[in-house]
């Protein structure tokens, strides 16, 4: 089966992007670490960063995956457009965030994806991202 991995803008920052909220792993660690993780449950990983919305909709309208994991970055608090995208496949996902969304500035506590997702992961940093992809292994392995 096979799962995409989407990560929204300024998401290339990180390892030098406010470690404080967001740790040192840069995006390549992520994405290495969460590839080997999808291979021990043969799964097929694959991955989009971008900074802009148009492009993030128009990969999750082109792929042709079971599962979604995505960090909408700063589009969580602000795009109906990519909520709308995600419910045009019905592609299940997972919503992850590095940093506790709900600990900061008031307007990171509203998500226009949590809703609609299957579970919402934040605040465990980049380990988030590999509690997803465990959960989306189950998920998979429930469904099929
Ligand atoms: C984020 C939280 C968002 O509020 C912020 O705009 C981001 C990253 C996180 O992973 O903690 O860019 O999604």
């Amino acid at each position: 089966k096979r799962i995409l991995l989407v990560n929204g803008p300024n998401l290339n920052m990180l390892g030098r992007r406010e470690p404080g909220h967001y740790g040192h792993q840069t995006l390549n660690d992520i994405v290495t670490g969460l590839t080997k993780s999808a291979e021990n449950h043969q799964l097929s990983l694959s991955h989009i960063q971008s900074n802009s919305e148009a492009e993030l909709i128009d990969a999750i309208h082109h792929t042709e995956v079971d599962f979604i994991i995505i960090n909408p970055a700063a589009f969580t608090h602000t795009s109906v457009a990519l909520r709308d995208a995600l419910l045009s496949v019905s592609t299940p996902f997972i919503e992850v965030h590095l940093s506790n969304v709900h600990a900061r500035e008031a307007f990171r506590h509203h998500s226009y994806f949590s809703d609609v997702a299957v579970g919402v992961i934040c605040g465990l940093g980049a380990d988030g991202y590999q509690f997803a992809l465990q959960s989306a292994a189950n998920y998979l392995n429930r469904a099929s």
